[in-house]
């Protein structure tokens, strides 16, 4: 596929996962361009012009949303994200909290008292990039409201509760592939069909939902069409609308 919005191949070395963002074994970092490339696409999808108020139910490290929320700050409200698991929650939280008032600089502060006492270059190296990311992200507007919360992304119930206050509009998340990530949960068997059906009772008929899949195309689900889709590299992404997975994907097999 050819990239559709991100078209420049920008230098996404300060994001790179493990120096100012934090990373752990088990928790695969999401490719930044493709990132940035897939909420531009759901963005558009949705149309309008508001920001937007985006969820990865599928959060990990929160990675994707943390880039993004640094990538793309005036297009975007809020940041809410969500996981079964209690590290990946940890670690996601500790990724969002970059993105709170002074989160930033106190990761540069951090890291430079770490280039400091070890003497590392390339703690140095990222305590420069997280002053860059923060200068960044104030000239995006500053500060980006968000929070980390734990929920089944099978459970409509649960997914209700962690969306409480929030209003998504646009889902971006990459689900898990059986590598590094498994699903997980009493309902695992329900899969990306179990989840797209969870999400329809919560989200807004006009959301966008992006999935992304190892492999070279996302499953049928059901007779719902995406009303995009492409494949990059080793990844497929369909983006669907809420409104079509309302219902007709209840019947899903
Ligand atoms: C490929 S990882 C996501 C990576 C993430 N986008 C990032 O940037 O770090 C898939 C995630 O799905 C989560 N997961 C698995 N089963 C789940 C479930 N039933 N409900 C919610 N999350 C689940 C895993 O805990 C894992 O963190």
């Amino acid at each position: 596929m050819s990239y559709r919005f991100e078209t420049a191949r920008d230098d996404y070395g300060d994001l790179a996962s493990g120096a100012v963002l934090r990373s752990a074994p088990g928790f695969p970092a999401f490719p930044v361009r493709l990132a940035s490339e897939v909420f531009q696409s759901a963005l558009d999808l949705r149309g309008g012009t508001g920001p937007a108020v985006l969820w990865d139910p599928c959060c990990g490290s929160g990675y994707l949303l943390t880039v993004l929320g640094i990538l793309h700050r005036p297009r975007i409200a809020a940041l809410l994200a969500s996981d079964i698991d209690g590290d990946a929650l940890t670690l996601a939280s500790a990724n969002l909290g970059l993105l709170a008032d002074g989160g930033l600089a106190a990761r540069g502060t951090e890291l430079a008292d770490r280039a400091r006492r070890f003497g590392k270059p390339g703690y140095v190296e990222a305590a420069a990039a997280s002053e860059r990311l923060s200068r960044r992200l104030e000239e995006g507007g500053g500060p980006v409201p968000h929070s980390v919360r734990r929920a089944d992304v099978f459970d409509p119930a649960a997914l209700a509760r962690a969306a409480e206050g929030f209003a998504p509009d646009l889902v971006v998340t990459d689900v898990p592939y059986g590598e590094q990530t498994d699903w997980t949960g009493d309902h695992a068997g329900a899969g990306l069909p179990g989840m797209l059906t969870a999400l329809a009772t919560v989200l807004r008929p006009d959301a966008v939902v992006a999935v992304i899949v190892r492999g070279r195309r996302v499953p049928p689900i059901g007779d719902v069409r995406p009303r995009r889709k492409s494949r990059v590299g080793t990844r497929a992404v369909a983006l669907f609308a809420a409104g079509d997975l309302d219902g007709r994907s209840r019947s899903m097999p």
